[in-house]
Protein backbone atom coordinates (compact mmCIF):
# COMPACT_ATOMS: atom_id res chain seq x y z
CA UNK A 1 0.00 0.00 0.00
CA UNK A 2 1.35 3.12 -0.71
CA UNK A 3 1.36 6.52 2.01
CA UNK A 4 0.07 9.49 1.17
CA UNK A 5 1.17 12.34 3.13
CA UNK A 6 -1.34 15.43 3.01
CA UNK A 7 -0.04 18.77 4.57
CA UNK A 8 -3.13 20.19 5.71
CA UNK A 9 -0.84 23.01 8.40
CA UNK A 10 -2.31 26.21 7.90
CA UNK A 11 -4.62 25.18 5.64
CA UNK A 12 -7.57 24.18 8.40
CA UNK A 13 -10.29 25.40 5.43
CA UNK A 14 -9.05 23.12 2.60
CA UNK A 15 -12.28 20.69 2.37
CA UNK A 16 -10.40 18.68 0.06
CA UNK A 17 -7.78 17.25 2.42
CA UNK A 18 -10.62 17.01 4.93
CA UNK A 19 -13.09 14.74 2.31
CA UNK A 20 -10.37 12.54 1.73
CA UNK A 21 -9.53 11.75 5.22
CA UNK A 22 -13.43 11.62 5.92
CA UNK A 23 -13.86 9.61 3.23
CA UNK A 24 -11.83 6.89 4.05
CA UNK A 25 -12.45 6.60 7.34
CA UNK A 26 -16.52 5.88 6.85
CA UNK A 27 -15.25 3.13 4.13
CA UNK A 28 -13.50 2.03 6.72
CA UNK A 29 -10.04 2.28 6.39
CA UNK A 30 -7.66 3.97 9.22
CA UNK A 31 -5.98 7.11 8.80
CA UNK A 32 -2.92 9.26 10.77
CA UNK A 33 -3.80 12.36 12.12
CA UNK A 34 -2.46 15.46 14.17
CA UNK A 35 -4.07 15.91 17.85
CA UNK A 36 -2.62 18.55 19.94
CA UNK A 37 -0.44 16.08 22.17
CA UNK A 38 0.69 13.38 19.63
CA UNK A 39 -0.38 11.89 15.88
CA UNK A 40 -2.95 9.30 15.99
CA UNK A 41 -4.12 6.39 13.98
CA UNK A 42 -7.65 6.88 13.83
CA UNK A 43 -10.65 4.53 12.41
CA UNK A 44 -14.51 5.06 12.81
CA UNK A 45 -15.02 3.37 17.13
CA UNK A 46 -18.09 1.47 15.70
CA UNK A 47 -16.59 -0.40 12.60
CA UNK A 48 -14.95 -3.73 13.83
CA UNK A 49 -12.44 -4.61 11.02
CA UNK A 50 -11.20 -0.86 10.66
CA UNK A 51 -10.85 -1.00 14.69
CA UNK A 52 -8.53 -4.32 13.78
CA UNK A 53 -6.40 -2.46 11.16
CA UNK A 54 -4.91 -0.02 13.60
CA UNK A 55 -4.15 -2.84 15.75
CA UNK A 56 -2.58 -5.18 12.73
CA UNK A 57 -0.64 -1.78 11.57
CA UNK A 58 0.97 -0.86 14.82
CA UNK A 59 1.81 -4.26 15.78
CA UNK A 60 -0.46 -3.56 19.29
CA UNK A 61 -1.17 -6.27 22.03
CA UNK A 62 -5.03 -6.81 21.54
CA UNK A 63 -5.26 -6.43 25.49
CA UNK A 64 -4.41 -2.83 24.98
CA UNK A 65 -7.90 -0.72 24.37
CA UNK A 66 -8.01 2.40 22.77
CA UNK A 67 -9.35 6.13 23.26
CA UNK A 68 -11.98 7.24 21.46
CA UNK A 69 -12.57 10.91 20.46
CA UNK A 70 -15.20 13.27 20.06
CA UNK A 71 -15.82 16.65 17.76
CA UNK A 72 -18.62 17.66 20.14
CA UNK A 73 -19.17 17.46 24.00
CA UNK A 74 -22.88 16.68 23.45
CA UNK A 75 -22.30 13.38 21.62
CA UNK A 76 -20.41 11.78 24.63
CA UNK A 77 -24.48 11.17 25.95
CA UNK A 78 -24.60 8.73 23.09
CA UNK A 79 -22.02 6.19 24.30
CA UNK A 80 -21.73 6.47 28.00
CA UNK A 81 -25.16 6.27 30.35
CA UNK A 82 -23.53 8.41 33.69
CA UNK A 83 -21.56 11.38 33.32
CA UNK A 84 -21.03 12.14 37.01
CA UNK A 85 -20.60 15.66 37.63
CA UNK A 86 -16.96 15.83 38.37
CA UNK A 87 -16.89 14.50 34.68
CA UNK A 88 -19.08 17.79 33.75
CA UNK A 89 -16.89 19.96 35.61
CA UNK A 90 -13.81 18.17 33.86
CA UNK A 91 -15.49 18.81 30.35
CA UNK A 92 -16.59 22.20 31.07
CA UNK A 93 -12.79 23.24 32.51
CA UNK A 94 -10.59 20.94 29.56
CA UNK A 95 -12.74 19.89 26.98
CA UNK A 96 -11.85 20.67 24.01
CA UNK A 97 -8.19 19.41 25.16
CA UNK A 98 -5.67 16.58 26.03
CA UNK A 99 -7.76 14.84 28.62
CA UNK A 100 -8.99 11.74 28.46
CA UNK A 101 -11.45 10.61 31.11
CA UNK A 102 -12.56 7.00 31.41
CA UNK A 103 -16.46 6.02 31.81
CA UNK A 104 -18.17 2.87 31.80
CA UNK A 105 -19.61 2.46 27.56
CA UNK A 106 -23.08 1.42 26.76
CA UNK A 107 -23.00 -1.89 25.71
CA UNK A 108 -22.75 -2.83 22.05
CA UNK A 109 -21.66 0.66 20.68
CA UNK A 110 -18.44 0.70 19.90
CA UNK A 111 -16.72 -1.92 18.07
CA UNK A 112 -15.23 -4.78 20.57
CA UNK A 113 -11.47 -4.37 19.57
CA UNK A 114 -12.20 -0.70 21.12
CA UNK A 115 -12.75 -1.54 24.65
CA UNK A 116 -10.36 -4.88 24.44
CA UNK A 117 -12.96 -6.64 26.84
CA UNK A 118 -13.33 -3.71 29.15
CA UNK A 119 -16.96 -2.07 30.61
CA UNK A 120 -15.49 0.95 30.37
CA UNK A 121 -13.99 3.24 27.36
CA UNK A 122 -11.60 6.50 27.24
CA UNK A 123 -13.08 9.81 25.56
CA UNK A 124 -11.72 12.73 24.47
CA UNK A 125 -12.22 15.65 22.05
CA UNK A 126 -9.09 16.75 20.87
CA UNK A 127 -8.22 20.59 20.40
CA UNK A 128 -6.15 20.64 17.48
CA UNK A 129 -7.79 22.74 14.75
CA UNK A 130 -7.55 19.72 12.20
CA UNK A 131 -8.91 16.93 14.54
CA UNK A 132 -11.16 18.75 15.40
CA UNK A 133 -12.18 19.89 11.78
CA UNK A 134 -11.95 16.12 10.94
CA UNK A 135 -14.13 14.41 13.78
CA UNK A 136 -16.72 17.08 12.82
CA UNK A 137 -17.15 16.52 9.56
CA UNK A 138 -17.02 13.04 9.93
CA UNK A 139 -19.70 13.23 12.75
CA UNK A 140 -18.59 9.57 14.04
CA UNK A 141 -16.60 8.98 16.75
CA UNK A 142 -12.81 7.99 16.02
CA UNK A 143 -10.89 5.32 18.13
CA UNK A 144 -6.98 7.01 17.88
CA UNK A 145 -3.82 5.12 19.47
CA UNK A 146 -0.55 7.11 19.40
CA UNK A 147 0.28 6.74 15.68
CA UNK A 148 3.81 4.52 16.20
CA UNK A 149 4.64 1.14 16.08
CA UNK A 150 3.84 -0.66 19.38
CA UNK A 151 6.67 0.40 21.82
CA UNK A 152 8.31 3.39 20.23
CA UNK A 153 7.92 6.72 21.20
CA UNK A 154 4.68 8.77 20.08
CA UNK A 155 5.06 10.85 16.64
CA UNK A 156 4.97 14.56 16.95
CA UNK A 157 5.39 15.07 13.48
CA UNK A 158 3.85 13.15 10.13
CA UNK A 159 7.59 12.33 9.88
CA UNK A 160 7.56 10.33 12.64
CA UNK A 161 4.46 8.97 11.53
CA UNK A 162 6.08 7.72 8.04
CA UNK A 163 8.90 6.46 9.96
CA UNK A 164 6.86 4.15 11.46
CA UNK A 165 3.53 2.93 9.19
CA UNK A 166 4.70 4.02 5.30
CA UNK A 167 3.35 1.59 3.62
CA UNK A 168 0.57 -0.04 6.32
CA UNK A 169 -1.67 2.99 5.76
CA UNK A 170 -3.56 4.77 3.35
CA UNK A 171 -3.10 8.22 4.14
CA UNK A 172 -1.17 10.82 7.05
CA UNK A 173 -2.68 14.37 7.53
CA UNK A 174 0.48 16.70 8.35
CA UNK A 175 -0.22 19.26 10.38
CA UNK A 176 3.07 20.05 11.23
CA UNK A 177 4.83 19.30 15.39
CA UNK A 178 1.59 18.81 17.32
CA UNK A 179 2.62 21.17 20.38
CA UNK A 180 2.15 19.50 24.16
CA UNK A 181 4.23 16.51 22.90
CA UNK A 182 3.21 14.07 25.25
CA UNK A 183 -0.02 11.84 25.46
CA UNK A 184 -3.43 12.80 27.05
CA UNK A 185 -3.67 12.42 30.88
CA UNK A 186 -6.08 9.80 30.94
CA UNK A 187 -8.43 10.16 34.25
CA UNK A 188 -10.36 7.18 35.87
CA UNK A 189 -14.35 8.79 36.84
CA UNK A 190 -15.50 5.52 37.75
CA UNK A 191 -13.74 5.53 41.23
CA UNK A 192 -14.89 7.46 44.28
CA UNK A 193 -11.71 9.59 44.29
CA UNK A 194 -10.88 9.77 40.77
CA UNK A 195 -7.43 8.16 39.78
CA UNK A 196 -5.04 9.53 37.10
CA UNK A 197 -3.87 6.45 35.20
CA UNK A 198 -1.17 8.08 33.15
CA UNK A 199 -0.26 11.87 33.59
CA UNK A 200 -0.15 14.47 31.04
CA UNK A 201 -0.31 18.07 30.15
CA UNK A 202 -3.70 18.67 32.32
CA UNK A 203 -1.97 18.17 35.63
CA UNK A 204 -3.15 16.43 39.28
CA UNK A 205 -2.90 19.91 40.59
CA UNK A 206 -5.33 21.30 37.38
CA UNK A 207 -7.49 18.82 38.20
CA UNK A 208 -7.94 18.98 41.97
CA UNK A 209 -8.56 22.60 41.72
CA UNK A 210 -11.51 21.82 39.51
CA UNK A 211 -13.05 18.17 41.45
CA UNK A 212 -11.37 18.41 44.08
CA UNK A 213 -8.90 15.64 45.52
CA UNK A 214 -7.38 13.18 43.07
CA UNK A 215 -5.13 10.32 43.51
CA UNK A 216 -2.20 9.87 41.06
CA UNK A 217 -0.03 6.45 41.78
CA UNK A 218 3.43 6.59 41.28
CA UNK A 219 4.93 4.16 38.82
CA UNK A 220 6.00 1.69 41.61
CA UNK A 221 2.08 1.10 42.75
CA UNK A 222 1.19 0.97 39.37
CA UNK A 223 3.33 -1.73 38.97
CA UNK A 224 2.68 -3.30 42.32
CA UNK A 225 -1.21 -3.40 41.66
CA UNK A 226 -2.46 -4.63 38.32
CA UNK A 227 -2.22 -2.35 35.36
CA UNK A 228 -5.28 0.15 35.26
CA UNK A 229 -4.43 1.28 32.04
CA UNK A 230 -3.59 -2.32 30.13
CA UNK A 231 -1.12 0.02 28.22
CA UNK A 232 0.97 1.26 30.69
CA UNK A 233 2.70 -2.60 31.36
CA UNK A 234 3.95 -2.71 27.75
CA UNK A 235 7.73 -1.41 27.00
CA UNK A 236 7.28 1.60 25.55
CA UNK A 237 8.81 4.82 24.18
CA UNK A 238 12.20 2.97 24.03
CA UNK A 239 15.08 3.64 21.00
CA UNK A 240 17.60 0.97 20.29
CA UNK A 241 19.97 1.82 22.40
CA UNK A 242 19.63 1.39 26.22
CA UNK A 243 18.35 4.44 27.84
CA UNK A 244 19.92 5.62 31.55
CA UNK A 245 17.86 8.20 33.66
CA UNK A 246 20.25 10.13 35.00
CA UNK A 247 20.46 13.21 37.87
CA UNK A 248 20.26 17.17 36.07
CA UNK A 249 23.19 17.61 37.56
CA UNK A 250 26.30 18.77 35.11
CA UNK A 251 28.96 17.39 36.83
CA UNK A 252 27.49 14.13 37.53
CA UNK A 253 26.49 14.27 33.85
CA UNK A 254 30.00 15.05 32.48
CA UNK A 255 31.86 12.35 34.87
CA UNK A 256 29.61 9.94 33.49
CA UNK A 257 30.08 10.74 29.46
CA UNK A 258 34.09 10.66 30.17
CA UNK A 259 33.70 7.57 32.46
CA UNK A 260 31.70 5.71 29.04
CA UNK A 261 33.88 7.03 26.38
CA UNK A 262 36.94 5.76 28.38
CA UNK A 263 35.36 2.53 28.18
CA UNK A 264 35.04 2.64 24.62
CA UNK A 265 30.87 3.27 24.64
CA UNK A 266 29.51 6.30 22.09
CA UNK A 267 27.05 7.99 23.91
CA UNK A 268 23.92 10.06 23.08
CA UNK A 269 22.71 12.83 26.06
CA UNK A 270 19.41 14.17 25.79
CA UNK A 271 19.67 17.19 27.85
CA UNK A 272 18.79 20.71 28.33
CA UNK A 273 20.94 22.80 25.82
CA UNK A 274 23.66 24.17 28.04
CA UNK A 275 24.57 20.41 28.48
CA UNK A 276 25.93 20.19 25.15
CA UNK A 277 29.52 21.37 26.06
CA UNK A 278 29.74 18.45 27.79
CA UNK A 279 31.18 16.78 24.72
CA UNK A 280 28.28 13.42 24.75
CA UNK A 281 29.26 11.83 20.75
CA UNK A 282 25.32 12.92 20.11
CA UNK A 283 23.68 15.84 21.97
CA UNK A 284 19.69 16.00 21.41
CA UNK A 285 18.54 19.22 23.74
CA UNK A 286 14.95 18.92 24.93
CA UNK A 287 14.75 22.85 26.87
CA UNK A 288 14.51 24.16 29.35
CA UNK A 289 11.19 24.54 31.07
CA UNK A 290 8.77 21.67 31.11
CA UNK A 291 6.66 22.15 28.70
CA UNK A 292 9.77 22.57 26.44
CA UNK A 293 10.39 19.12 27.46
CA UNK A 294 7.20 17.54 27.37
CA UNK A 295 7.14 19.13 23.90
CA UNK A 296 10.62 17.92 22.58
CA UNK A 297 11.27 14.54 24.43
CA UNK A 298 9.56 12.02 21.89
CA UNK A 299 11.56 13.70 19.13
CA UNK A 300 14.71 13.19 21.19
CA UNK A 301 13.94 9.71 21.83
CA UNK A 302 13.80 8.90 18.15
CA UNK A 303 16.56 10.97 16.77
CA UNK A 304 18.87 8.28 18.94
CA UNK A 305 17.73 5.76 16.71
CA UNK A 306 19.68 7.83 13.75
CA UNK A 307 22.80 7.59 15.32
CA UNK A 308 25.60 4.63 16.18
CA UNK A 309 25.01 5.61 19.83
CA UNK A 310 25.28 2.35 22.75
CA UNK A 311 24.17 4.23 25.57
CA UNK A 312 21.92 7.11 25.79
CA UNK A 313 21.38 9.08 29.01
CA UNK A 314 18.59 11.37 29.56
CA UNK A 315 18.34 13.69 32.49
CA UNK A 316 15.68 13.71 34.85
CA UNK A 317 13.33 16.05 36.39
CA UNK A 318 11.02 17.26 39.12
CA UNK A 319 7.52 15.23 39.13
CA UNK A 320 5.94 18.66 39.78
CA UNK A 321 3.00 19.59 37.49
CA UNK A 322 3.82 18.03 33.69
CA UNK A 323 7.05 17.09 35.31
CA UNK A 324 5.47 13.91 36.05
CA UNK A 325 3.98 13.26 32.99
CA UNK A 326 7.34 13.38 31.17
CA UNK A 327 8.81 11.61 34.36
CA UNK A 328 6.42 8.83 33.47
CA UNK A 329 7.84 8.53 29.85
CA UNK A 330 11.25 8.95 30.57
CA UNK A 331 11.15 6.24 33.36
CA UNK A 332 9.33 3.49 30.61
CA UNK A 333 11.86 4.82 28.20
CA UNK A 334 14.68 3.53 30.42
CA UNK A 335 13.17 1.14 31.79
CA UNK A 336 13.31 2.24 35.64
CA UNK A 337 17.14 1.82 34.87
CA UNK A 338 19.27 5.06 36.52
CA UNK A 339 23.16 6.13 35.14
CA UNK A 340 24.07 5.17 38.61
CA UNK A 341 23.03 1.49 39.18
CA UNK A 342 24.37 0.88 35.73
CA UNK A 343 28.37 2.84 36.49
CA UNK A 344 28.43 0.95 39.60
CA UNK A 345 27.50 -2.82 38.36
CA UNK A 346 30.60 -1.87 35.74
CA UNK A 347 32.62 -1.00 38.64
CA UNK A 348 31.86 -4.30 40.36
O1 LIG B 1 -3.04 11.96 23.58
C1 LIG B 1 -3.53 10.85 23.41
O2 LIG B 1 -4.27 10.29 24.26
C2 LIG B 1 -3.23 10.13 22.08
C3 LIG B 1 -3.87 10.93 20.95
C4 LIG B 1 -3.75 10.25 19.64
O3 LIG B 1 -5.19 11.21 21.29
N1 LIG B 1 -3.71 8.77 22.12
C5 LIG B 1 -3.09 7.80 22.85
O4 LIG B 1 -3.66 6.56 22.75
O5 LIG B 1 -2.13 8.02 23.54
P1 LIG B 1 -2.93 5.22 23.20
O6 LIG B 1 -3.80 4.12 22.71
O7 LIG B 1 -1.53 5.20 22.73
O8 LIG B 1 -3.03 5.22 24.75
C6 LIG B 1 -4.25 4.93 25.40
C7 LIG B 1 -4.02 4.71 26.88
C8 LIG B 1 -3.39 3.35 27.12
O9 LIG B 1 -2.49 3.43 28.21
C9 LIG B 1 -4.63 2.51 27.46
O10 LIG B 1 -4.30 1.37 28.20
C10 LIG B 1 -5.48 3.51 28.23
O11 LIG B 1 -5.28 4.73 27.55
N2 LIG B 1 -6.90 3.18 28.16
C11 LIG B 1 -7.72 3.22 27.09
N3 LIG B 1 -8.96 2.81 27.42
C12 LIG B 1 -8.92 2.48 28.73
C13 LIG B 1 -9.88 1.98 29.66
N4 LIG B 1 -11.13 1.70 29.31
N5 LIG B 1 -9.47 1.80 30.94
C14 LIG B 1 -8.22 2.06 31.32
N6 LIG B 1 -7.26 2.55 30.47
C15 LIG B 1 -7.62 2.75 29.20
MG1 LIG C 1 0.58 4.95 22.56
Amino acid sequence: METQRLVVDNNVESEKSYTQAVNLLAEGEIVALPTETVYGLGAVATNEAAVKKIYSAKGRPSDNPLIVHIGTKEELSKYVDTISEKAVKCMDAFWPGPLTMIFKAKPNVFAKSVTAGLDTVGIRMPSHPVALKLLQALGMPVAAPSANRSGKPSPTEAIHVEQDLAGKIPLILDGGATGVGVESTVLDLTKEIPVILRPGAITKEMLEEVIGPVDQPTHIEQEQGAPKAPGMKYTHYAPNAPVYLIERNKQIVQEAIQYLQAKDYKVALIAPPSFKELSPDWFFSIGNTQDEMASHLFHALRACDSTDAQIVLATATSTEGVGAAIMNRLEKSAGGKWYSDFSNALKD
